[in-house]
């Protein structure tokens, strides 16, 4: 766009670095805490083991998400085509103060929970999945971001939407999360309905979730062994969602 400058000038123009420009387009970063590594021993006593992504699991990651976004039931491909902008964004500096968690088992990647925080007082949960089933481990993943917003963080406030309808059940209806009026109020994520938690909420009744519904609480004092095993990350060889 160009309009006639009012005014004669000493110059034409200025040259604007890449750099010049970034400073203004990512705002500066929170001074959020890291996650501090976590177990919890599921139903089947599996011991799922919950860590902060780290830079290199990130192409992993995309690669693996490109070829769940291939599922087409159960809401997998919408949630996994979400999820890898989300994960890319991070590297690219394009979401701001994301907190992105990977759930292993010796390893494998069998969960990823990611949120990101408005401000200091409000946090957003993204996404939420799980990649064997029937263990509960979504609602792990679920329990150990809202665990970090609302205990870590230091938000005063958790908003949720959810896409599908076991993500409904997970969290919607198992935490008896309220609802924001709709239209007024949006979910970033496509402008759904906001489900929310205040940590009034989270302190009466719904920390003990975790206990109720997977049957263990997080636990932060894993042993170096378990820590070992699960340094690096790998995905299942077949996806059998
Ligand atoms: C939502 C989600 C994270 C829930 O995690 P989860 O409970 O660990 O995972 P599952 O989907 O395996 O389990 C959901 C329920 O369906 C049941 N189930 C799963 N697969 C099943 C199958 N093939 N046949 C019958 N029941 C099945 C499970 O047993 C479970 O019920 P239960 O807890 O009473 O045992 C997970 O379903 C998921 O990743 N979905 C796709 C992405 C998504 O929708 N994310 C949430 C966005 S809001």
């Amino acid at each position: 766009m160009k309009v006639p400058a009012p005014v004669k000038t000493s110059v034409e123009g200025f040259q604007v670095s890449v750099e010049e420009i970034e400073a203004i387009l990512q705002h500066p970063p929170m001074k959020l805490p890291p996650w501090k590594d976590a177990y919890m021993k599921l139903k089947d006593e599996r011991i799922l083991f919950i860590r902060a992504m780290q830079d290199e699991d990130v192409p992993i990651l995309l690669d693996f998400m490109d070829k769940v976004k291939k599922t087409e039931h159960d809401f997998y491909d919408i949630v996994a085509a979400r999820v890898y902008t989300e994960i890319l964004a991070v590297p690219r500096k394009r979401i701001k103060d994301p907190f992105t968690l990977v759930g292993l088992i010796d390893g494998e990647l069998v969960g990823f929970a990611n949120g990101r925080m408005w401000d200091k007082d409000l946090a957003i949960s993204l996404h939420t999945m799980a990649f064997s089933r029937r263990g509960r481990i979504g609602w792990a993943m679920y329990y150990a971001k809202t665990y970090y917003a609302l205990e870590m963080a230091g938000a005063k406030e958790w908003w949720s939407t959810f896409e599908s309808y076991n993500g409904w059940r997970m969290a919607g209806l198992e935490m008896a999360q309220p609802t924001k009026p709709f239209p007024q109020m949006q979910h970033e994520l496509g402008g759904a309905t906001v489900f929310y938690l205040t940590k009034e909420d989270w302190d009466a009744r719904v920390k003990n979730y975790a206990r109720d519904m997977v049957g263990d609480d997080l636990h932060f004092d894993p042993s170096a062994e378990l820590k070992k095993k699960n340094e690096k990350l790998t995905v299942p060889a077949e996806l059998q969602l």
